[in-house]
């Protein structure tokens, strides 16, 4: 075991990226979030996510999953979003539980088929697209077709398009505004406030077995303004700050330990 789980008493590492999708832990404002996500995708619509880097923004594609009924709808997660065209779809293909074929408009055929069928079935298909702001021009400008069902009067399919924040600047621009125009919503994910990141701290320590309070207020700030509210940031420090308060035998993870971390700590 490691010594700083020892000397905290913590089961488990507190800020590990290893965490269930029913033991995330969403803040209010992250809450309101899900359920409007869970709006439009109930109501078959397609959305823009977009958010800071170690923002939350795959954890709130997981808390959407565990959000939505699985006999209705299909999710189809795909974060290799690095490929050209034909290989995205073949992609697709494969996470839908299809042979990849070998041209580009047979890949295309057989994805738009499958959302077909399973609208047949009465599933609702959701394609995730997690770093969507590396998507390829090409696969930007194709994917509205995707959307198309019946002359364009179905919606037969939800994309989810999540990624930095400069992706909606992109899709703005002239070739992708076909694709833009058709994600009705587009949402935020605002980094962490310094109570959210006060709350975070202490749900992961109790989640690890901790109820005390190891990091005291002025430390919980400095910690805030140093990550600017970005949960991998923080993930990343607190820890470090433990491991460095445990080497110390001290009690709880002193301001001079925040402060000794932090300088030696690039974000
Ligand atoms: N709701 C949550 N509950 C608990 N931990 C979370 C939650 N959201 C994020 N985290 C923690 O923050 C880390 C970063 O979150 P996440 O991977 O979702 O960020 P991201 O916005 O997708 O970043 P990137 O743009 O770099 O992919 C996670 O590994 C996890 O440890
Ligand atoms: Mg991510």
């Amino acid at each position: 075991m490691s010594a700083h789980l020892d000397h905290f008493g913590l089961s488990v590492e507190p800020f590990s990226k290893e965490i269930a999708d029913h033991e995330l832990w969403l803040p209010p404002s992250k809450k309101a979030l899900v359920a409007e996500l869970v709006e439009a995708v109930e109501a078959r619509e397609s959305v823009l996510l977009t958010g800071e880097s170690g923002a939350g923004k795959t954890c709130v594609l997981r808390a959407l999953r565990h959000a939505l009924p699985a006999e209705r709808f299909r999710l189809t997660y795909c974060h290799n979003a690095t490929l050209g065209r034909r290989d995205f779809y073949r992609q697709l293909c494969v996470a839908l539980g299809l042979a990849p074929s070998a041209t580009a408009a047979a890949v295309f055929y057989a994805v738009s088929q499958r959302v077909q069928d399973l609208s047949q079935e009465h599933q609702h298909p959701v394609f995730l697209l997690d770093e969507a702001h590396l998507l390829h021009q090409d696969t930007l400008d194709h994917l509205h077709i995707l959307l198309n069902y019946e002359w364009d009067s179905k919606a037969l399919l939800s994309l989810v398009l999540v990624g930095l924040g400069d992706l909606e600047a992109r899709l703005r621009l002239g070739r992708s505004r076909s694709l833009y125009s058709r994600l009705s919503r587009r949402l935020t994910l605002e980094p962490f406030t310094p109570d959210d990141t006060s709350a975070y701290l202490a749900v992961r320590l109790q989640r690890a077995g901790c109820d005390r309070e190891l990091f005291p207020q002025d430390t919980v700030t400095l910690l805030h303004e140093a990550t600017a509210g970005a949960l991998r940031d923080l993930d990343r420090i607190a820890v470090t700050c433990l491991r460095h308060a445990a080497r110390k035998k001290r009690k709880t993870v002193d301001r001079d330990v925040v402060a000794t971390v932090l300088k030696n700590t690039a974000r």
